[in-house]
């Protein structure tokens, strides 16, 4: 294992099957202790992480998952589709066989100056104006604790996978785990010793995606 940020960078891999082997506790608070040093707007770090070993927990997630999943089913929309809604639900349930899944919530963003909100809202900017003038700095902000994590784990030798899937059933999963609507589900993170490394994803070349401009 390498300490190296470029080999941990280029090594991570979303891995989304594990051995049964534990991750120590003392593992999760580094690792989620990665999280919480990135940056957040204002520094809110308006982050809650949930780390759920309990198997009857994990199990009422998929139970939640699989009854939005159904519901979806009786969509006049889905007539044709039904196998592909079935088969979603073992592809979106794999955290259920990771040692850990962290639940990454996101809580209020309290932006630093709140006359200047004040002013935007009483100029005709709605809420949803307004998060998209402040660039959904608490979205981006939740992004970059997740990408620490995933790192983190990365570089202490377990694999992990970034999950929006399971979101499908935010709402009952956020109630599972006991949260009051101030906190929103933003991604799953199954965590465990990778059962398998696969290969690099392709990624685009620096030229789609870079330009210098002097
Ligand atoms: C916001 C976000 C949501 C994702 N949601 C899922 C998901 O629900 N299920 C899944 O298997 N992978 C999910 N992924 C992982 C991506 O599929 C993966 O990062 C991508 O294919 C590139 O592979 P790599 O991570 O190995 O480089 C998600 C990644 C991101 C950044």
């Amino acid at each position: 294992m390498t300490n190296d940020l470029w080999e941990i960078i280029a090594q991570r891999r979303s891995i989304r099957k594990y051995t049964s082997e534990d991750v120590p506790d003392s593992v999760l608070e580094e690792i989620v202790a990665a999280a919480n040093q990135a940056p957040s707007a204002c520094n809110n770090q308006m982050w809650k992480f949930i780390a759920i070993k309990n198997k009857e927990i994990l199990s009422k997630c998929e139970q939640a998952v699989n009854a939005e999943l159904d519901k979806m089913k009786e969509w006049p929309e889905a007539k044709g589709f039904e196998n592909k809604l079935e088969a979603r639900k073992k592809a979106i349930n794999f955290y259920t066989k990771a040692p850990v899944t962290i639940a990454v919530f996101m809580t209020e963003y309290k932006y630093y100056d709140p006359d200047y909100i004040d002013m935007l809202s009483r100029h005709g900017y709605d809420k949803e104006k307004i998060k998209y003038h402040l660039a959904h700095a608490d979205i981006q902000s939740i992004g970059a604790a997740i990408q620490n994590l995933l790192l983190a784990a990365e570089a202490k030798g377990y694999g992990a996978c970034w999950m929006c899937d399971p979101l499908i059933a935010a709402e009952p999963i956020r109630e599972i785990l006991g949260l009051d609507d101030g906190h929103r589900l933003m991604a799953f993170i199954p965590i465990g010793k990778p059962a398998n490394r696969p290969g690099p994803r392709p990624k685009k070349g620096l030229n789609e995606v870079y330009q210098l401009l002097k």
